[in-house]
């Protein structure tokens, strides 16, 4: 194919105007730059001879190549101007009387075969179309925020786009160093629709009082990897915004989860819209300052004393167990390594020398502290032997049933005061609780796997759970160097309760054929800096673990739209788990 649209016309050049304005002049191509008047033109023209210049003094850019750049755009005021261009690309603020207006008028002014894009986060594609005569030839072209870094772009076709022109646009994309991914006209595309359904329940969570919201950030940023966590994400997108992208998404879908949480509507009408106005979920040292002033900084102070602890039991021979054996250990505590026999125990020691091993192998830890922490480990294989110990944490099979009864037996041998913590991501805490008769001494102790790398633990108290338990354990996560989060017992705890709804929805995405798995993964990737897609994640984690956390969600809170997808119940009763049956939704064995 040729270079597509020698000649682009970009209409309102604001944030986002400026910056297409800019990435399309670096690719060589001539740009019209169109604003609403003599003032607001003189300024965008300032606006990117300023962010070229700031460019080239962050070395992005050579001042010879900023010369011929800026030689490439013009920036006027006379929308006729766009008669010259092959593509016109509109940047106008969002509102789609403006933006219907604007496409009636370049219908008119432009060539019929002029391509019109327009860069609408969450209005509808089809709409704008529709206030012209070449439906077929309007797409939407949703560039990422700051569009310079951001290498993703959302191609919208509407049912009447043809394909070709789809096509098009997606090779320009591509020419302009862009990631393309093709969406379906339905609000908030792949990225957002995905995104703001889960920032949605992180405001409604922060909202109930379930949890801080620096509980609920430092949760999704060290539980998921994510580059930020939801409600300072929501503080920087601005809560106006993702109120109007939230409204969208509720007028096409229905679905509750989309309805804005209360709480932004409170914000917007007080005027706290985020860091741009100082202040929204946290305040900022001034307005459109990235500095919270008033965020608690580490992990919460427990206003109790907790016991003293010397020595843990933990019971378990899994992955689980062994990972959390080798944090205590590796922080200079005595454990007890309890299985159902010695021989599991012994394997399970085996096991975390290994560990050990391969860290002093790439040089993380010395000879001697692995001998140190290995030292500290007993392997026993009766949980007679925990008797002495003052905390036991329990990670055995994700089973109801066989926690109960571990919980029953350490009730009858562990010392009076001992705290008694399970690991449980799924199951209610107090369930294990009520299986000892001191449920005021039970709490959850959620680690994340690999339990040695990974900084969180949720700390989940439940309505029986001793205020000086809770105490106990959060500053023995500050003793062992992890980052506990306080979060009461209810399904998901912090992380898995946004979590795997968004994953769910990824599923809903790619079952309704909306997108295909790359265009997801890739569309989250770039579109949020997320670690991993959706669907790699499912592939990891396993999709028969991620269906039962799917149900135990849905089962709690009864909402409709956290009913587990088909797709994955299908996937699971065919067999395709993921990494580890060699497919889930991609096929690792051919790999
Ligand atoms: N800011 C973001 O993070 C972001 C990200 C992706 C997409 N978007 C979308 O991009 C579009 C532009 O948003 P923005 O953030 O750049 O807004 P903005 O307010 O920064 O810029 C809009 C520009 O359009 C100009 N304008 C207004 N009326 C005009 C007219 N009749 N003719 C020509 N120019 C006119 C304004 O003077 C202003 O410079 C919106 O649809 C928005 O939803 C924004």
């Amino acid at each position: 194919m040729e270079r597509p649209f020698p000649t682009v016309a970009v209409v309102g050049l604001g944030t986002m105007g400026a910056g297409v304005a800019v990435a399309v002049a670096r690719s060589g191509r001539r740009v019209i730059g169109i604003e609403a008047n003599e003032d607001s033109a003189a300024r965008a023209l300032a606006r990117i001879e300023e962010a070229t210049a700031h460019a080239v003094a962050r070395e992005r850019l050579t001042a010879g190549e900023r010369t011929a750049l800026l030689a490439q755009i013009t920036v006027g005021h006379a929308l006729e101007a766009a008669a010259g261009a092959d593509l016109v690309i509109e940047e106008v603020p969002e509102q789609l009387e403006l933006k219907r207006e604007i496409f009636a008028e370049l219908d008119r002014i432009c060539p019929a075969a002029t391509v019109l894009a327009t860069g609408t986060t969450a209005l509808s594609v089809t709409r704008i179309a529709a206030a012209t005569a070449r439906p077929e030839r309007v797409l939407g072209l949703h560039f990422f925020n700051p569009v310079h870094t951001m290498k993703l772009v959302e191609v919208v076709r509407t049912v009447l786009t043809t394909p070709q022109v789809a096509e098009e646009a997606a090779a320009f994309a591509r020419d302009l160093g862009k990631e393309p991914v093709a969406a379906g006209d339905r609000a908030g595309f792949v990225v957002n629709g995905l995104l703001f359904a889960y920032l949605n329940q992180a405001a409604a969570m922060y909202e109930s009082r379930y949890a801080t919201r620096e509980d609920i950030d430092a949760a999704m940023r060290l539980g998921c990897g994510l580059p930020m966590g939801p409600l300072a994400l929501l503080d920087l997108i601005g809560i106006d915004t993702a109120r109007t992208v939230l409204e969208a998404m509720y007028e096409q879908s229905r679905d509750r989860l989309h309805a804005p949480a209360p709480i932004l509507g409170q914000l917007v009408s007080a005027g706290l819209l985020g860091r741009k106005s100082g202040r929204g979920f946290y305040t900022y040292e001034a307005p459109g300052s990235s500095r919270a002033v008033d965020a608690a900084t580490g992990p919460a102070r427990p206003g109790t004393a907790g016991r003293e602890v010397r020595s843990i039991g933990v019971c378990g021979s899994g992955t689980m167990a062994t990972g959390i054996v080798e944090v205590f250990a590796k922080a200079g505590y005595q454990v007890l390594l309890a299985a159902r026999s010695l021989e599991k125990a012994e394997k399970a020691k085996a096991q975390l020398a290994k560990s050990l091993d391969r860290s002093v192998s790439r040089g993380r830890l010395a000879a001697e502290q692995r001998d140190a922490a290995l030292a500290l480990v007993t392997p026993v294989g009766q949980y007679a032997e925990l008797a002495g110990v003052d905390l036991v944490v329990e990670a055995v099979a994700e089973d109801l049933e066989v926690k109960r009864e571990l919980f029953a037996t350490l009730d009858k041998i562990v010392k009076p005061g001992a705290v008694l913590a399970t690991t449980t991501s799924s199951l209610p805490v107090i369930s294990c609780a009520s299986a000892t008769s001191r449920p005021q001494d039970v709490i959850g102790m959620h680690f994340f796997n690999p339990a040695p790398a990974m900084k969180l633990v949720e700390v989940v108290s439940t309505v029986l759970t001793a205020p000086d338990v809770t105490a106990t354990v959060l500053e023995l996560c500050a003793k062992v160097r992890k980052h506990p989060v306080e979060c009461g017992d209810r399904a998901g705890f912090i992380v898995n309760a946004l979590l795997f709804p968004y994953l769910n929805d990824a599923v809903r995405m790619l079952q309704e054929h909306y997108a295909t798995v790359d265009d997801i993964d890739t569309a989250m990737k770039l579109g949020c800096g997320y670690p991993m897609g959706p669907f790699e994640l499912l592939d990891v984690v396993g999709l028969d673990v991620s269906l039962t956390i799917e149900k135990v969600l849905h089962q709690e809170f009864r909402e409709p739209g956290l009913a587990a997808a088909p797709l994955l119940e299908h996937l699971v009763a065919a067999g395709c788990l993921g990494r580890k049956t060699g497919r889930g939704f991609r096929d690792h064995a051919r790999r």
